[in-house]
């Protein structure tokens, strides 16, 4: 097969020419408790954070988003949080963030903090408050408490399930030690939904905004951001609760025409209403603060209504993330989310990986690329790691060269897989309790990261400790190995993110070319830049007079092999 003839086709994407940063911005995501440890203890702090920022500025990203640091029992790894202005002694203080901040913005970086707002911890003071005051009081309206249904109120208030597994109500116990009324988690038992139809509840996470804003944060990833309002009466529901269909395990749908997630506890018409109010506050400030919903909505037309030019500036693009390894598949997601944005004015974003997912260097070694079952363990099937890699790198490739903002998750620029054999008796993640352990859950993919290939503990603490082990083979990922070295998937990150600046790929435009190869590549121009993503096993011809700018792969005699991305200047 050959691509001698690659013809312009439909234009997607036009160039954009406005300037805010977040627009085009290359963001990573740092999971705290894994990127690096400054105190010791095996668990990643903010110190420890800082103190390796320099990695960001020499990967050349633009950004950071902060997964959460705040006061939290860790029942969900910080997105349980007990105080929304403070600072969990596991990961330091105030005054670290503080340092973290300014730092970053010494080296150039903007920082993106995550808000959680749906649901607070039970060991949260208003929770804890609601318990003791009892049914009917004022401090049990700032969260879902109902009586149960049954003779005695034993059977819960609805039917609706946890998105971890199991029901989403518990039955509280009253100070005499009966029974009392139900509360909703829609996630841990330890994680009790706010009810945003009450006012104390939208003053008070308008504070912690300013809280955070005052700080000097850039922004805000809002955690599921499409829940936090929910139908009138909660009505029973019997569709099956998912962050996605496919979340699951079992196949994508078709995300972009899809109808999923429309249960009465997601992307209620009311959610909109507190992007409108969140974004009258970011506006007071100056520097472009901005806001990313982690909405899990579909179809792509419905997600982009959180991207209206009054509420958020981006929603995460989890479409692309199911997309698998596809062409056609993932062709009709980049035009369609390109469609669905632009016709708000919003940029477009991309992701691949988060803490949430399996990293897609296993996802893409799984015998079908487009599974995504929540963690894989011992039994499970273990991914092709050399395929999955090869892979991984050709989809970083063709991500990098989209138009719009792309997510980097930390350890992607290392090429770094799951962790699929780790004992389910060191499992951290609440999905696999809740689930008796069904869903391996989201540990595999939060593993501390390797620094240096010689160090204990591959240098993420300076005593070796690391709260989940790292995998032998991840010696030769670490950064120190790969730094330097031709062909390794960090120094590939780095060079993508070099020209992708250069040549102002962020704010270029999406052209497809058509070739006679259109079912296993894709091919478009972004400016002076063609990208080439193989996504089968046959090799195809290059056009003949192609100068390769870059490669996720080698490439002999004018061949593009498969699984390979390739950005080229054509004459
Ligand atoms: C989001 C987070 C996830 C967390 C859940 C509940 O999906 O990304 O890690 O478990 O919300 O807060």
């Amino acid at each position: 097969m050959t691509l001698a003839a690659l013809t312009p086709d439909l234009v997607a994407h036009r160039p954009d020419t406005r300037t805010e940063w977040w627009r085009h911005a290359v963001i990573y995501q740092v999971y705290p408790r894994s990127f690096a440890d400054a105190s010791g203890d095996g668990i990643g702090d903010l110190p420890g954070v800082t103190a390796r920022l320099d990695h960001l500025v020499e990967l050349g990203v633009d950004a950071v988003w902060l997964s959460p640091f705040y006061r939290s029992p860790q029942a969900d790894a910080g997105y349980d949080v007990a105080d929304y202005r403070d600072v969990d002694p596991l990961f330091g203080t105030l005054a670290d963030a503080d340092a973290l901040v300014a730092r970053a913005h010494e080296l150039g970086l903007r920082v993106i903090v995550d808000l959680v707002p749906n649901h607070t911890s039970d060991e949260h003071a208003w929770f804890q408050a609601a318990l003791a005051a009892g049914p009917g009081s004022p401090e049990r309206a700032r969260y879902h408490f109902r009586d149960g249904k049954g003779e005695h109120g034993e059977l819960p208030p609805n039917n609706w399930e946890s998105i971890f597994g199991g029901p989403a109500w518990t039955r509280t116990t009253d100070p005499d030690g009966t029974p009392g009324q139900w509360y909703l988690h829609l996630f841990d038992s330890k994680q009790p939904d706010l009810d945003w139809d009450n006012p104390e509840v939208h003053a008070e996470f308008a504070d912690v905004l300013r809280f955070w804003l005052d700080r000097g944060v850039d922004g805000f990833r809002v955690d599921v951001a499409h829940g936090m309002v929910k139908a009138p009466g909660l009505p029973d529901w019997d569709g099956h609760v998912a962050m996605i269909d496919g979340s699951d395990g079992s196949h994508a749908v078709d995300d972009v025409d899809g109808s999923g997630n429309h249960g009465p506890m997601f992307d209620q018409e009311g959610v909109h209403e507190i992007y409108r109010a969140w974004r009258r506050i970011l506006d007071t400030y100056d520097g472009d603060r901005a806001m990313v919903t982690e909405a899990w909505v579909e179809p792509l037309s419905r997600l982009a209504r959180y991207v209206r030019p009054d509420e958020a500036h981006q929603s995460f693009n989890f479409a692309f993330l199911a997309a698998g390894w596809h062409a056609p598949s993932l062709r009709r997601v980049i035009t369609a989310s390109y469609e669905a944005n632009d016709a708000v004015g919003a940029p477009t974003t991309w992701v691949l990986s988060n803490h949430d997912v399996v990293r897609h260097a296993s996802r893409m070694g799984l015998d079908d690329p487009t599974h995504r079952p929540n963690g894989i363990g011992h039994g499970d099937e273990q991914p092709d790691a050399g395929l999955g890699l090869q892979r991984a790198r050709a989809a970083s490739l063709l991500m990098l060269g989209l138009p719009g903002s792309a997510y980097v998750y930390q350890g992607e620029e290392l090429g770094l897989p799951d962790h699929t054999a780790l004992d389910d008796d060191l499992r951290e993640d609440p999905a696999f309790f809740r689930t008796g352990g069904a869903e391996r859950g989201r540990d595999g993919c939060r593993v501390p990261l390797p620094w240096e290939g010689d160090a204990p503990g591959l240098g993420f603490s300076p005593t070796g400790a690391t709260w989940l082990p790292q995998p032998a083979e991840w010696a030769d990922l670490a950064v120190d190995r790969q730094r330097g070295r031709e062909g390794s998937t960090y120094e590939l990150y780095r060079a993508a993110l070099r020209l992708r600046r250069d040549e102002n790929l962020g704010a270029g435009g999406l052209q497809w070319l058509d070739s006679p190869a259109r079912e296993h590549v894709l091919a478009f121009r972004n400016g002076g830049v063609v990208v080439l993503a193989n996504l089968d096993d046959v090799d195809v011809a290059l056009p003949l007079d192609a100068e390769v700018l870059l490669a996720s792969g080698p490439l002999a005699d004018g061949v593009l092999p498969a699984a390979t991305t390739a950005w080229l200047r054509l004459p």
